[in-house]
């Protein structure tokens, strides 16, 4: 067998706050196959944003193993974390966090001007982007000239760009109307079938979650099967 996108063993994050340790994630053990799609539920600061947080190399974890494609990335420091993030995750967020005074195109473009890459490369990468989520006709739009799924859209072009096998979303269809939120789940799923990204998306939609291949839920900290 090949071996999984994400690895996780006895992985916990544990904040001091002055006297008190609170303790989002106890002890996890989650693998996750390349090119699945993965939803995770669970009630509200039961640390399903504090996972994603520590699968993206946004945070580190306290302790326990954490292996992203084979490496081991609970170990780097900030600096390797940051440069590794740039290659390999994908982030998408519920409210979209684009850049008001930046186009659609822009906005795509700013995680590839961390590279040396010459203008016409990454004019053609942030071209098949937008492309790839059917915003070919939006490319010079300012987020305030497009719909939420359309800036959904753009954002999810911006996590791809750089062309990432993991993309983790927390809550992105949260904001958004029934119709659009079908058309980011369909997208989402043919990244994950066709492209072969793998993707961990937490959602409190339980329509939304019927879109992944596997859902968990998270209680407490924990992983639990059943809801
Ligand atoms: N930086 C931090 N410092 C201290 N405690 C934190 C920090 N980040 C998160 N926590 C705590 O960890 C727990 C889990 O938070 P987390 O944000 O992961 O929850 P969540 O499942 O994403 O909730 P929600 O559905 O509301 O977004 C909460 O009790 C929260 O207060
Ligand atoms: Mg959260």
């Amino acid at each position: 067998m090949s071996q999984p996108m994400i690895l996780c063993r006895g992985l916990t994050k544990t904040y001091q706050k002055g006297s008190t340790t609170v303790t989002p994630l106890e002890a996890l053990d989650l693998e996750v196959p390349e090119g699945q799609f993965l939803a995770l539920m669970g009630p509200s600061g039961s640390g399903k944003t504090t996972l994603l947080n520590l699968l993206s190399g946004i945070d580190s974890p306290t302790s326990g193993t954490l292996e992203i494609a084979g490496s081991e990335i609970g170990s780097l420091s900030r600096g390797q974390l940051t440069r590794w993030r740039a290659r390999n995750i994908g982030y998408i967020f519920q409210l979209y966090h684009l850049v008001p005074i930046l186009t659609a195109f822009e906005n795509v473009e700013l995680p590839l001007l961390l590279d040396s890459m010459s203008k016409s490369e990454r004019r053609e990468k942030v071209e098949s982007a937008l492309e790839l989520v059917g915003l070919s006709d939006r490319m010079h739009h300012r987020p305030t000239e497009l719909s939420g799924g359309q800036e959904q859209r753009v954002a999810i072009a911006r996590a791809l760009v750089a062309d990432p096998k993991l993309l983790v979303a927390d809550e992105p269809t949260g904001d958004l109307d029934r119709e659009s939120a079908t058309r980011i789940l369909e997208l989402l799923q043919a990244l994950a079938h066709e492209h072969g990204k793998t993707i961990v998306m937490v959602t409190h939609d339980p329509r939304a979650a019927d879109a992944a291949d596997r859902t968990l839920h998270l209680e407490k900290g924990l992983l639990i099967t059943q809801p």
